[in-house]
């Protein structure tokens, strides 16, 4: 049994070793790799235990158009194990082929920028939102694209691949939904613009860090204090917008300029990037250019996890911080005796009062659970 176990471990690859993702920048001097990392997750592709079996030197080398993330695949071992009975090697490519195009396991990038013959240097999709600078001078851009532009949907496609290798329990945007719906979904893409004076059209100074996708739901407004007080209607709870969602089909005249919510879905900055303040400047970007038409009331967020959690409570926290009247919020040393009988939770409208409660969130367009977290945040770093 040993010798068995020996073996079975001898063939045996962590698939999250064996899959190395590639981030390559064409240039007209040669492909220029600029970064080679690994998966977080690939469960969903080869199963619980991330395990394959029957090879030794297994690499799966999968690689990405920096500008467009455009992907290819190939496979290599230095021996496989030969079959015996009902022992035999893990079908490493099938599995894949669920989750990448099939261009991606017959040709090379060069292959594909031939395909294309592109006329002119690759510009990103849509608008320019921002641009900065970093402490040792490489310049970063995020840009806007709506998903109704085909080419967003081209590159969203290659960049989703990504998704359940990093995002845990993140979901997928079925690019085939009908017209309306995909006019709702918008894309960032935080790029590093790399030194390329005049670049020819097969060489592109874009190369992506990360992305993060938003979309638009109806909402009904939120009901004002004079209507609630002549109504028998439940009080609003932020949380319980959601249920009041207007299903399709809506009138399609003017969808977009009813009262909405804005709700990020992905969020991804690629692991050699994390950690050097992009995903604050991914954010921060998000969130001035989604609250600002007049008609969204709320920025919300599909399934954050905790990661994300950090990061947005860290910059919506520095946002409220620069309103004086948020900034001097301090616990209200007055609370009675019975609110607190319930444990430690202090309610957030015993330290802001709902008038003023009702104009920062107007202000800021955050959600009341994230809001509330924020007070207590704020307040309880003020003790010493
Ligand atoms: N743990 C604790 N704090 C964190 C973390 C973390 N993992 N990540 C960021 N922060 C905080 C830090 O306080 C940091 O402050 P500092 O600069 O003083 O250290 C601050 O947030 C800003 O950090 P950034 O460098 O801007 O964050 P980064 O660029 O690494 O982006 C993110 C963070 C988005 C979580 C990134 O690490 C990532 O993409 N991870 C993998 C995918 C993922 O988990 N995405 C979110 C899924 S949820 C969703 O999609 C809605």
């Amino acid at each position: 049994v040993e010798k068995i176990t020996e073996q079975v471990e001898e063939w045996s690859s962590n698939s999250n070793e064996a899959l190395h993702i590639t981030l390559q920048r064409q240039t007209d001097s040669g492909p220029v790799e600029l970064a080679i990392f690994h998966p977080e997750f690939t469960y969903p592709i080869y199963g619980e235990e991330e395990s394959l079996f029957g090879y030794k030197g297994l690499k799966i080398d999968l690689t990405f158009a920096a500008h467009n993330l455009r992907p290819s695949v190939k496979i290599t071992y230095d021996e496989r194990f030969k079959q015996m009975g009902e022992v035999k090697p893990s079908d490493v490519e099938e599995p894949l082929r669920e989750f990448l195009p099939a261009s991606a396991f017959s040709s090379g990038l060069e292959l594909h920028a031939q395909e294309e013959t592109p006329t002119e240097p690759f510009r990103p999709p849509g608008t320019l939102m921002h641009s900065y600078t970093n402490s040792e001078g490489h310049k970063f851009e995020i840009w806007c694209s709506s998903l109704a532009d085909p080419a967003m949907r081209t590159m969203l496609n290659y960049m989703q691949i990504l998704v359940p290798l990093f995002i845990e329990g993140g979901s997928l945007i079925d690019l085939d939904d009908p017209q309306w719906t995909i006019e709702r979904w918008k894309v960032f893409l935080l790029y590093q613009v790399h030194d390329t004076p005049n670049p020819s059209p097969t060489e592109s100074p874009y190369a992506l860090l990360g992305y993060s996708t938003s979309y638009r739901v109806f909402a009904l407004p939120r009901p004002t204090m004079a209507e609630l007080s002549s109504s028998t209607r439940a009080p609003y709870s932020g949380h319980a917008l959601e249920s009041e969602l207007i299903s399709p089909p809506y009138p399609q005249a003017t969808p977009l300029d009813l009262p909405s919510r804005e709700r990020i879905s992905q969020f991804l900055i690629l692991p050699p990037y994390q950690g050097s303040g992009h995903g604050r400047q991914l954010y921060r970007t998000m969130y001035s250019h989604l609250t600002s038409a007049p008609n969204v009331l709320e920025l919300t967020v599909e399934d954050p996890n905790e990661a994300f959690d950090d990061l947005r409570d860290l910059c919506d926290l520095a946002h409220l911080r620069t309103i004086p009247a948020f900034a001097d919020l301090t616990i209200n040393p007055n609370i009675p005796k019975e609110k607190l009988a319930n444990g430690h939770y202090i309610p957030t409208d015993l330290i802001v009062p709902e008038s003023l409660r009702t104009t920062f969130r107007t202000a800021t367009k955050l959600a009341q659970r994230q809001f509330d977290r924020l007070v207590e945040m704020h307040t309880l770093s003020a003790i010493p």
